[in-house]
C-alpha cells in the first residue's frame, strides 16, 4: 500500500455527488467506481463522475475539489455519456484506463505507446491525470498517458497547447456545446503549422480570430496570450513540436483559460470575494478581431470610422463591393523597396516562410531576391530581432495595436519608397527611416575584428574598407567613412540613396547600413577577387583573365550601366566607372560599385551641371572637366576607356599624358594595325574580329562630343550584333595640344595625374 492516502472526505458542499473513499490513485486492483472520487495530493484537483448542468448523463472527469461551483477542467467520455451511475473507471495491467458501462463495454480508454509492468493512476494537483509505472514520482514526464495531452475546452497553467510532430498528438481546445452537453461544439481553437505557427481560433471550420505569431514575447495583438506581471508564456517551436504554455504567478489562486461556448477565449481565476469566476482576460477583444474584417493591405483600427483603411501606399479599390485595396503604383520587382510599418498586427502566416537563423539584414535581401515575396519581418524581437519571416501572398487580417514592438517591411514599388526615403535619409537621417537593413555597430565591430589592420581591404578617397564574416558565416565588405571626412557623409547618404535601390547582377549589392557612434558604415557582399584593375593592369594576374572572360565581363559592365541609365527608376550617372570599381565575384563576373558619386536624374532630365567636378582621370570626359557638364554620356565615356583599358591591359594615363591610351588606340585604329595594341597575355585566347569590334565601340564611346556617343542600350546592342558599325571620329583628348583648352593649366592637373585616384576639385569659373 505504499504511500496510497486515505482519506475520509465530506463532500456536502458537492451535492451532486456521493463520494465516500479519497485517494489520489487508481490502481488495477481498485477500479473507481460512480460515486467515488479521488482527490490529487494537495487537494487542488478531484476527479470522478459527474452530470453537467440539467443533464442525467453520467461523465468522467476533473473538477476544482475546493470551489464550490464544480468547475470542470476535463472529461474523459466527453462524447459519449454513461446513461447511468453503473460506470466503472478502471486501470488493466497493461496501464491502460477503460471506462466501462453496466454491460462492461468500453465507452472510453486511453491510449498508450508504451505499457507498464506496476501501473497507476494518478490525479496530480497541476489538474492532470496521469498513468505511471509505480507510483514513485510526480513527473508527468514519465507517464505513458497524461490527460494533458487530451484537452476539453481548458487549458490549465503548465498544459500545453499546440501539436506534437513526434507523437502527433494535437492539443487544442474545444467549446463544449452547451451548458448541459460537454460534447464537442462548434468552437475550436488550434495551432496552424502551415506556415510560421499560429493559433487560430474557428467556428467549425471557419475562421473566426486569429491570435498574432509569436514574436518571442507575445502572441502579437491578443491581450490574453501576452506576457504580464499575472502571466509568464513560454512558447517552443521546434522539430519535434509547437506549443504555448503559460504559468499563473499567484499560485494560491485557482486560474484557468477556457474556450467558452459562446466562443470567447477567457482567462478566468476564481474570486472568493465574489464567489465566482472571475475574468481576466479574453480574446477576441473587439470588432476588429474579426478575420479579415478589412480587406488585404487593409488595417482595422477599432478607433476610426469606417474602421477599415487602406496601408499607405495603397488605395481603395473601386469596385463597391470589394474591401480590398491595391496599390497605389504597381510593383516592377526589380525596383522594388520596402517600407516599414510599426502598430500592426502581423497578417496572417498561413502561407508564410521562416527561418529561425536569419538576420533581418539577410531577410529583407531574401524578400527583395523572390518577386512573390510581399514583406517580410524580424521573427523573434525579445533577441534583437533576429529571425525571418516572409510573407507570399497578399496581406490580410490586419489590425492596428497599440503595442509598437514589431515591425513589417512591406513590399512598394520604388516610387513609393523613394520619395519618403530619399528624403528621410537626407533630413533626419534617422536610421529607423531608412528601408536598408540597418545593421548594430557592435555586428559589424565584431565581423570585422574591431576594424583591425588585418581585415582592411584597402584605402579610398572617404575611408577604408574592411574584410569582416558575419556570425552566420557570410564574408562582407565593410566600407567605414573617416569620421572626418565632411564630405564623406553627404556622399554616404547619396551612396546608402542609390544603391539601395538597386539590384542587378552586375552591380554590387549593398546589404546594409549603420550610422551609430560616430560610425557611419556601408556593409557589401564581399567580391573575393578584388577589383578588376588588380588583374589586368597586373603582369601575372592578368593571364587569369583570357579573352572569353574579358568579353563577358565588357558585356557585363555594359548591362549594368544600362540599367543605372534606363532600367532602374531614376536614370543615375555613376560618374566615377573605373576598372578600380569594377569588382570581381567568385567566378570573375564584374559588378560596379562606388556609387559615392553617382546622382539620378527625374522625369525627362537628361542632364544637369556641377560646378563640383568629381572623378578620375583618365575617365572623365572633355566636357565634364572644363564645363561640369553630365549626363549619362559621362559613363559611356568612362566605359569606353575602360573597354580600352581591358582589351589593351594597359591604364589610360590621362588626357595630358604623352602615351594617352585613346590617342594610341585611334592611331592604329586608324592606320589598320589594331592587334598590335591587344594585351600580349590573351593572345592565345584571342577572337581577333571580336577584339577589333570592341575597340571600334570603346573608340565610339570616348568621342568629343557627348552627341557622337552612343546610349548604352546601342552599346549592348553593338557589342554582341554583327551589325555595321558607325565610324569613330578623332576621340576626346586625342591630344593635349588637340583638344584640351585653355581653363586649366598642366601643372594643376599634374598631382592627379594617376588615375587610381578619385579627385574632387572645384571648376575655376
Ligand atoms: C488493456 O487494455 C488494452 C485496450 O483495451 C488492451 O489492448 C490490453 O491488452 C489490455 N491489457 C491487459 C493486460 O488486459
Ligand atoms: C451494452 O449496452 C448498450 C446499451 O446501453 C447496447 O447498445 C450494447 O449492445 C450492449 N453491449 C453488450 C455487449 O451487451
Ligand atoms: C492510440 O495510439 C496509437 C499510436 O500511439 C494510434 O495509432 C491510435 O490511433 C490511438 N488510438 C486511439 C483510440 O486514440
Ligand atoms: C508527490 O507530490 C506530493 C504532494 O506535492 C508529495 O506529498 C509526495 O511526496 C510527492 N511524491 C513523490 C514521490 O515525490
Ligand atoms: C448541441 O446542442 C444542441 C442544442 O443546444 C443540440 O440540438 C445538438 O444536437 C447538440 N449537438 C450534439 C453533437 O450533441
Ligand atoms: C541556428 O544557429 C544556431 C546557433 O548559431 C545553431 O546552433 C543551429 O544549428 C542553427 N540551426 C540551423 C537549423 O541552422
Ligand atoms: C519565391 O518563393 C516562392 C514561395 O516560397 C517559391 O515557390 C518560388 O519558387 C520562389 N521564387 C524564386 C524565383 O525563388
Ligand atoms: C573588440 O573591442 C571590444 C571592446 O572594445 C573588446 O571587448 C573585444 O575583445 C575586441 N575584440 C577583438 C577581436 O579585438
Ligand atoms: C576568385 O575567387 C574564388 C573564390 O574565392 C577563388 O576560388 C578563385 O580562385 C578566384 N579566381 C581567381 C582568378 O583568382
Ligand atoms: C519634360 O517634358 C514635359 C512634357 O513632356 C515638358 O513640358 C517639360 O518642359 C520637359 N522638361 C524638361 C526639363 O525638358
Ligand atoms: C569571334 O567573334 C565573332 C563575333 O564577333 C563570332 O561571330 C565568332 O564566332 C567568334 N569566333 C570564335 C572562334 O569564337
Ligand atoms: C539610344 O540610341 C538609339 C540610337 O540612337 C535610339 O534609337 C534610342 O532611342 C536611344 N535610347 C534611349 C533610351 O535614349
Amino acid at each position: 500500500m505504499e504511500g496510497v492516502t486515505l482519506l475520509l472526505f465530506g463532500l456536502a458542499m458537492l451535492n451532486n455527488l456521493a463520494a465516500t473513499t479519497v485517494r489520489d490513485i487508481i490502481k488495477t486492483v481498485q477500479p473507481l467506481n460512480d460515486g467515488q472520487i479521488i482527490v490529487s495530493a494537495g487537494e487542488t484537483f478531484a476527479l470522478g463522475f459527474f452530470s453537467p448542468g440539467n443533464s442525467k448523463n453520467r461523465y468522467v472527469g476533473i473538477w476544482y475539489h475546493k470551489i464550490p461551483i464544480q468547475t470542470l477542467v476535463w472529461i474523459a467520455n466527453r462524447d459519449n455519456p454513461l446513461a447511468d451511475s453503473s460506470g466503472v473507471l478502471m486501470l488493466n495491467e497493461s496501464g491502460v484506463l477503460a471506462l466501462l458501462n453496466h454491460n462492461k463495454s468500453v465507452i472510453w480508454s486511453s491510449n498508450s505507446s508504451r505499457s507498464a509492468k506496476y501501473p497507476v493512476a494518478k490525479l496530480l494537483d497541476t489538474g492532470n491525470f496521469i498513468v505511471q509505472d509505480g507510483n514513485n514520482n510526480n513527473d508527468s514526464r514519465d507517464s505513458l498517458w497524461q490527460s494533458f495531452d487530451h484537452p476539453v475546452d481548458t487549458v490549465l497553467p503548465g498544459q500545453k497547447l499546440g501539436r506534437s510532430i513526434i507523437t502527433g498528438l494535437n492539443w487544442y481546445l474545444s467549446s463544449w456545446n452547451n451548458s448541459d452537453d460537454p460534447s464537442q461544439g462548434i468552437y475550436n481553437i488550434q495551432v496552424d503549422t502551415g506556415g510560421y505557427p499560429q493559433f487560430v481560433l474557428r467556428e467549425g471550420t471557419v475562421k473566426i480570430y486569429r491570435f498574432g505569431p509569436w514574436n518571442g514575447i507575445h502572441s502579437g495583438g491578443s491581450p490574453l496570450v501576452q506576457q504580464n506581471s499575472a502571466l509568464i508564456f513560454t512558447y517552443v517551436s521546434n522539430e519535434e513540436e509547437t506549443y504555448v504554455m503559460y504559468d499563473f504567478i499567484h499560485k494560491s489562486t485557482s486560474f484557468r483559460m477556457v474556450l467558452a461556448t459562446d466562443g470567447n477565449f477567457k482567462g478566468v481565476y476564481w474570486s472568493d470575494e465574489e464567489n465566482g469566476w472571475a475574468e481576466f482576460a479574453r480574446a477576441p477583444v473587439d470588432v476588429c478581431d474579426s478575420y479579415e474584417k478589412c480587406g488585404a493591405y487593409a488595417s482595422c483600427n477599432i478607433n476610426n470610422a469606417p474602421l477599415c483603411d487602406c496601408l499607405d501606399g495603397f488605395v481603395q479599390k473601386t469596385t463597391y463591393t470589394d474591401s480590398d485595396c491595391v496599390r497605389r503604383t504597381s510593383l516592377s520587382c526589380h525596383g522594388d523597396g520596402f517600407l516599414k510599418f510599426s502598430g500592426l498586427k502581423l497578417p496572417d502566416t498561413e502561407r508564410s516562410w521562416f527561418d529561425k537563423n536569419i538576420s533581418l539584414m539577410d531577410c529583407s535581401i531574401l524578400c527583395m531576391k523572390n518577386c512573390s515575396c510581399t514583406a517580410y519581418a524580424a521573427l523573434d524581437i525579445s533577441k534583437g530581432t533576429r529571425g525571418c519571416l516572409l510573407w507570399f501572398n497578399d496581406l490580410t487580417d490586419i489590425k492596428k495595436v497599440t503595442e509598437v514592438d514589431q515591425d513589417i517591411y512591406i513590399r512598394m514599388a520604388g516610387a513609393e519608397v523613394g520619395e519618403r526615403h530619399a528624403n528621410s535619409i537626407i533630413n533626419e537621417h534617422d536610421k529607423e527611416d531608412v528601408e536598408l537593413p540597418i545593421l548594430d555597430l557592435s555586428e559589424i565591430s565584431s565581423a570585422t575584428n574591431n576594424f583591425s589592420s588585418d581585415n582592411k581591404l584597402g584605402q579610398g578617397g572617404f575611408g577604408s574598407v574592411y574584410k569582416g564574416t558575419l556570425n552566420d558565416g557570410r564574408e562582407i565588405a565593410v566600407k567605414r567613412l573617416s569620421e572626418n571626412s565632411r564630405q564623406g557623409l553627404q556622399e554616404f547618404k547619396n551612396e546608402v540613396m542609390h544603391i539601395a535601390k538597386l539590384q542587378h547582377r552586375n552591380l554590387v549589392r549593398l546589404l546594409g547600413c549603420c550610422i551609430q557612434a560616430g560610425e557611419r558604415l556601408l556593409v557589401y557582399e564581399f567580391m573575393p577577387n578584388k577589383s578588376l584593375d588588380s588583374f589586368i593592369f597586373d603582369e601575372k594576374k592578368s593571364m587569369l583573365l583570357d579573352w572569353p572572360r574579358r568579353l563577358v565581363i565588357i558585356n557585363g559592365i555594359a548591362r549594368g550601366l544600362l540599367y543605372l541609365h534606363q532600367d532602374s527608376r531614376h536614370r543615375i550617372v555613376h560618374r566615377d566607372l573605373k576598372a578600380g570599381n569594377v569588382l570581381l565575384d567568385s567566378e570573375l563576373n564584374p559588378k560596379i560599385s562606388d556609387f559615392g558619386l553617382a546622382r539620378s536624374f527625374g522625369g525627362n532630365e537628361t542632364g544637369a551641371n556641377t560646378n563640383h567636378v568629381v572623378g578620375t582621370y583618365g575617365y572623365m570626359p572633355p566636357e565634364y572637366i572644363f564645363e561640369g557638364a553630365y549626363s549619362t554620356k559621362l559613363d559611356v565615356f568612362s566605359f569606353g576607356v575602360l573597354i580600352l583599358e581591358i582589351v589593351c591591359g594597359k591604364r589610360n594615363r590621362g588626357f595630358y599624358h604623352e602615351d594617352n591610351l585613346l590617342g594610341h588606340a585611334w592611331r592604329l585604329f586608324t592606320e589598320g594595325k589594331c592587334c598590335e595594341i591587344v594585351d600580349a597575355t590573351i593572345k592565345d585566347s584571342l577572337n581577333l574580329s571580336a577584339a577589333l569590334r570592341a575597340i571600334h565601340v570603346g573608340l565610339l564611346c570616348v568621342q568629343l562630343s557627348p552627341d557622337d556617343r552612343p546610349n548604352m542600350s546601342s552599346v549592348v546592342l553593338m557589342l554582341t550584333s554583327e551589325s555595321a558599325l558607325p565610324q569613330p571620329k578623332v576621340p576626346g583628348f586625342f591630344t593635349n595640344r588637340n583638344v584640351v583648352g585653355d581653363s586649366s593649366s598642366p601643372s594643376t592637373h599634374n598631382q592627379y595625374s594617376n588615375n587610381e585616384m578619385t579627385v574632387s576639385l572645384m571648376s575655376a569659373r
